[in-house]
């Protein structure tokens, strides 16, 4: 088997409101390998970047908490991390890169020295071997003429070029896991395609694991080996790519599929949507939190919240549909806390 770099168990996060303390992310357990590329998928709001900072407990700086569950990193929990223990991990062992490159860099650092500066903080290098380790990750990032390109500020640079540089300063100190949150949302169609293209061979050199956050079913299914899709702060389908792809099962993954352009399900040259819209924060509705929006929903589906079941081999969604489906059986991790099983 292969080994297990992250390990989230029915970790809840979350914010405390006028109306209390309302999850966010609702016991969401996903893993990752090592080596493997996991897309967390969902439309804006399902909780995939709550789920990421969390990850890195950095929701401790944006207002949030964790409210319940793990997260081991090699069978350490970060959850029960000090600040001080986290910052040597974040940065060395774990990294992470935004959506957008400009709010990262900083307009008065020339890139080379804002590489360095990583390096220097993280590994025992003197200022020349981690300068000269910052052009070498501009290199490697595939950035041309390094050793001009280090000296110049980010205005200076393209929007994709900052990407890289910012992907460069993620990398430099070789993490185990980068966790990739919307990198290419910002970016025109052909610069997000050889960002893509600079992960995948940076990953098959650097043999680092990715956490890749995206609105972007096109992007999982050109990165994932699996992908977890996310729905108002639940995981609600998860599976290898090739399952979720050939046989998705839960009618929002349904449904995001069919919005992709040239899917299958795209009928006379008309996008699909999914109707209606995610529930905001703290306002789930009751029994399956997809219902007001799925065109399969029942009786049941409106007052209980479905269990976890198994769909396909190493593929689970949490869906009433598969309920009486005789090959399948419930998941051990699918009963939710309040929910009998059956
Ligand atoms: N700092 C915050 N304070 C309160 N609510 C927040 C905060 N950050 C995110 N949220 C809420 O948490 C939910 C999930 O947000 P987020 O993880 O950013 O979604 P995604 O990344 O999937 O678009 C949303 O309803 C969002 O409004
Ligand atoms: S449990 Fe019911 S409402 Fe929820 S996704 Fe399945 S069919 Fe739709
Ligand atoms: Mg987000």
């Amino acid at each position: 088997m292969a080994e297990k770099l992250l390990e989230i168990r029915k970790l809840s996060a979350g914010f405390i409101t006028e109306k209390g303390l309302v999850k966010a992310t609702d016991q969401i357990s996903l893993a990752l390998d090592k080596g493997q590329t996991v897309c967390l998928v969902g439309e804006s709001g399902s909780g995939k970047s709550v789920t990421s900072l969390a990850i890195m407990r950095l929701i401790d700086y944006a207002g949030g908490v964790i409210i319940e569950g793990n997260i081991n990193f090699h069978g350490e929990d970060l959850t029960e991390k000090k600040q001080e223990e986290m910052r040597k991990i974040r940065g060395d062992r774990i990294a992470m890169i935004f959506q957008d490159p400009m709010s990262s860099l900083n307009p008065v650092f020339t890139i080379g020295n804002q590489i360095a500066e990583s390096i220097l903080l993280h590994q025992n290098k003197s200022k020349e071997e981690a300068w000269n380790m910052a052009v070498e990750m501009l290199r490697l990032v595939g950035i041309p003429a390094p050793e001009i390109r280090a000296k110049q500020y980010p205005h200076e640079l393209s929007g994709g070029m900052c990407q890289r540089v910012v992907i460069a300063i993620a990398l430099a100190c070789n993490p185990e896991l980068l966790i990739a949150d919307e990198p290419t949302t910002a970016l025109d169609v052909t610069v997000q395609a050889q960002i893509l293209d600079l992960l995948r061979k940076l990953q098959a050199e650097l043999g680092m694991s990715i956490l890749m956050i995206t609105h972007d079913m096109g992007v999982a299914a050109e990165m994932a080996d699996r992908v977890a899709v996310m729905y108002a702060g639940a995981i609600v389908e998860e599976g290898t790519v090739q399952e979720i792809f050939d046989h998705p099962s839960h009618p929002y993954t349904v449904g995001l599929l069919q919005s992709i352009p040239g899917f299958e399900g795209e009928r006379g040259g008309e996008l699909y949507t999914i109707q209606g819209t995610i529930p905001p924060l703290g306002q789930l509705p009751g029994g399956c939190r997809f219902h007001p929006r799925c065109p399969h929903a029942t009786d049941i589906c409106r007052q209980k919240e479905p269990h976890e079941f198994l769909v396909g081999e190493d593929h689970r969604a949490s869906c009433w549909l598969y309920e009486d489906k005789p090959v399948y059986k419930e998941t051990a991790s699918s009963s939710r806390d309040g929910v009998k099983s059956v």
